[in-house]
């Protein structure tokens, strides 16, 4: 069992209709408030209404307009607007983009130099402002950790920030029912961003009885219920276990006591995404199984795939495990397939033009991929991409 710390200070508000709690929620907590949002859908969907009636009686400015891949832009915009506003607390409304930002403006206000430098050096990071965020899409976790991942376009970077339990938000209300409006395809590369998010845990050399069990139980909900909120968007029961599982993604929770992971899949993806602005559930659906496949030509993953295979995917046991192993990367693949993801980069008008520097770059800017279940290097990076095209 590997030691291991597990701070995780949210009030996690869920539920149905939990959004009208918001004034009782905050009291305490200030008058002057940064109201933080994307390109609109929450207009779209009453929220934004709703949220300032709740709010009548604060003094709300507002951050609009942050884009998926939140940019560095939007952060710098943010720490400008609660400076000159003395801004006691932000709430973001919206999905995994908008509450990321808000991290970065959250401790960005408190930094004398560019917020950037916090993405670069966490050992910058200090005091932040506290965070409350209300969550319109199931997807990242950003609701219930501490990390935030930042595009700065102008180096092709996107980096993580990694604040700990001072840039966790404070509440977060998780009502489903704002999950309604989510497209298929955004439900599908949330669905994927949860279920990688899951196999970063699961896939690693050493595991123990309780987060094995909560990894698979976290595959198993995906498996089951994305197919159903995607055909049928406004069903409670599968909208609410989707928000659910994905709360848990990155705040450790699936991870304890097991040997450490490097997040290898993320760490290539976002060189992805950075480079071409692609959705990151997309990205991580498609590198998922190629990456799969060229760990499982070392034995050592040998035994994690094959119990995959049949705790999760059902298959029946064997004595021929890499069978049961190739057979459950094949149902990985088809499954996102069958939610309406893409398969290959190439798909997304991505060639190999820049597969060097994405690898020169996550291993110089990542967790260290050679202590991944199968070590990973360069060669490694670019193969993984190519096996991807
Ligand atoms: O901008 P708006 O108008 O709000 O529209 C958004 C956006 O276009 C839309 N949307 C959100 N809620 C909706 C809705 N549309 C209709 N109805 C609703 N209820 O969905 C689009 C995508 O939103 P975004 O917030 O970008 O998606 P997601 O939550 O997947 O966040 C992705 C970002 O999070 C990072 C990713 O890298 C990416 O930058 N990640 C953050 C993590 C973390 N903090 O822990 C971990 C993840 O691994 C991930 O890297
Ligand atoms: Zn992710």
């Amino acid at each position: 069992m590997y030691p291991y710390n597990l701070c995780l200070p949210t009030n996690l508000v869920f539920g149905k209709g939990r959004v009208s709690e918001l004034p009782d929620l905050v009291s305490g907590m200030g008058k002057n408030v940064l109201l933080a949002y994307g390109g609109g859908s929450i207009k779209k969907i009453g929220l934004y209404d709703r949220v300032k009636a709740l709010l009548n009686g604060f003094n709300i400015v507002e951050l609009s307009g942050i884009e998926p891949n939140p940019k560095i832009g939007s952060v710098r915009e943010g720490v400008r607007l609660c400076r000159e506003n003395k801004v006691d607390f932000i709430l973001a409304v919206g999905g995994g983009s908008v509450i990321d930002c808000v991290k970065n403006v959250a401790c960005g206000v408190f930094y004398e130099g560019d917020p950037w430098d916090l993405v670069l050096d966490r050992t910058k990071i200090g005091k932040s402002l506290p965070i409350v965020s209300i969550l319109t899409l199931a997807a990242t976790g950003s609701e219930y950790d501490g990390g935030a991942v930042i595009t700065n376009p102008d180096t092709h970077e996107k980096l993580a920030l990694l604040g700990g339990p001072s840039l966790f938000p404070k509440i977060s209300i998780l009502d489903p029912e704002y999950t309604y409006t989510v497209s298929a395809r955004q439900t599908a590369a949330g669905s994927a961003d949860i279920f990688n998010h899951t196999l970063e845990s699961y896939l690693v050399k050493e595991g123990n009885i309780l987060t094995d069990g909560i990894c698979e139980g976290m595959l198993k909900t995906v498996i089951k219920y994305a197919p159903i909120a995607i055909k049928d968007p406004q069903n409670y029961e599968a909208r609410a276990a989707l928000m659910q599982v994905a709360s848990f993604g990155c705040n450790d929770v699936p991870a304890i006591g097991r040997t450490p992971s490097v997040w290898v899949c993320h760490g290539i993806e976002h060189e992805v995404s950075a480079w071409y602005d692609i959705t990151h559930g997309v990205g991580l659906a498609i590198l998922t199984p190629p990456l799969m496949r060229w760990t499982l030509r070392d034995p050592v993953s040998l035994d994690r795939f094959y119990q995959y295979g049949t705790n999760v995917w059902g298959i029946a046991p064997s004595d021929d495990k890499m069978k049961v192993a190739n057979e459950a990367i094949d149902r990985t693949a088809e499954f996102f397939k069958s939610i309406g993801l893409p398969a290959r980069l190439s798909e997304l008008g991505i060639t190999d033009e820049h597969f060097g520097e994405m690898a020169d770059h996550v291993l110089a800017h990542w967790w260290p991929l050679d202590k991944a279940m199968r070590p990973v290097d360069r060669d490694g990076v670019i193969e993984i991409l190519k096996m991807s095209l």
